[in-house]
């Protein structure tokens, strides 16, 4: 019996071994709030499964979508913890980390996607991504969304209409202060309470891409969307630069290149969609569209545009030069 044992012990060492030897795969967590049907959500597939082919074995990258893992008020402080090593949040999340990317949530600053496209290539755009850097949080690159638009249970044609409701809005500064200057009560919620809050009648309305309003259901519990196209809703991917530099140089690289690929991909079907799913609402009969004419276009305009000059000074008078010009 002793030795059986002695065997035993023998095959348990060596498959210990074995398993030793097959180090594990370095484990990517990448978390965000929405579902996989929209660009980001899809974005995060396609890296994962870049990297996946290309370092089999050696990374994996495993995808919390829909707030599973960490939401709106936690998954920038899990980042810099390393519990999540890319998050990919709007650029209105930021502002804790930076004011400079206050420039993206001015009213009707970009005409179209275009102009966002090229502010963001641009050298002053590109420079934003390292505007956290002090904070520790590394800007990989930008990704689309696509334009907002107003949704409410009230037609929303003049800046009027929107007095006194309340709106649900991501956490930042500018946004809230858009809603206040047409004497609406902006309410700053993550994205997961969204749909409740419109449901339970808590909020009125919110602004939003078709994607994020298609893949939510919210034009389900709202009357109206207006297509205002007033501002921009896009993201930034970022990582912690303690996560970063622990990569080795070439695997570094891999990753990055996957990233950019993904994003690539991301920002073709963020065009697409917001085309597709402004299609489905409206087949749906569910809401209302609220399509503005020029003049009325113009009153909102002529409303929101002040918030520009309290803005001014946080984010620079050349940023926002810089990002006029994009519109061409
Ligand atoms: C929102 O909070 O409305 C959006 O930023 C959600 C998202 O990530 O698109």
């Amino acid at each position: 019996s002793l030795a059986l044992f002695g065997k035993t012990s023998l095959a348990a060492a060596l498959l210990g071994l074995s398993l030793g030897a097959a180090a594990e795969p370095v484990e990517i967590k990448f978390s965000h709030v929405v579902a996989e049907n929209t660009p980001k959500g899809q974005m995060a597939l396609k890296f994962k499964e870049l990297v996946e082919t290309r370092l089999p074995g050696e990374y994996k990258v495993s995808v919390f979508p829909n707030s599973q893992l960490f939401g709106d008020n936690n998954e920038l402080a899990a980042l810099l913890l390393n519990d999540v090593q890319l998050v990919a949040p709007s650029l209105s999340k930021f502002e804790r980390y930076t004011k400079k990317l206050q420039i993206f949530d001015l009213p009707f600053l970009f005409e179209d996607m275009a102009a966002v496209d090229r502010f963001q290539q641009s050298e002053a755009g590109q420079k934003l991504l390292n505007s956290m850097s002090r904070k520790g949080v590394v800007g990989l690159g930008y990704l689309h969304n696509g334009m907002k638009q107003f949704s409410a249970n009230n037609p929303l044609s003049l800046p009027t209409d929107a007095q006194g409701k309340k709106f649900r809005i991501m956490p930042s500064d500018v946004i809230a202060a858009q809603f206040e200057v047409v004497g609406a009560i902006p309410v700053k919620k993550p994205f997961s309470e969204v749909f409740t809050l419109l449901q339970t009648r808590a909020i009125d309305g919110q602004e939003n891409t078709w994607s994020n309003i298609y893949s939510k259901k919210f034009f389900e519990v709202q009357t109206h969307i207006t297509e205002s196209n007033h501002g921009v809703l896009d993201y930034m991917v970022v990582t912690s630069d303690t996560f970063w530099k622990s990569l080795p140089k070439d695997k570094r690289d891999v990753i990055k290149q996957s990233l950019d690929e993904a994003i690539a991909l991301g920002n073709e079907l963020a065009l697409k969609k917001a085309d597709e799913d402004r299609q489905l609402i409206l087949d749906s009969k569910r809401v209302e569209l609220v399509t503005l004419t020029p003049a009325q276009r113009q009153a909102w305009v002529n409303a929101m545009r002040p918030v520009w000059a309290k803005f001014e000074d946080k984010i620079g008078k050349d940023l926002i030069d810089a990002a006029e010009a994009a519109n061409k």
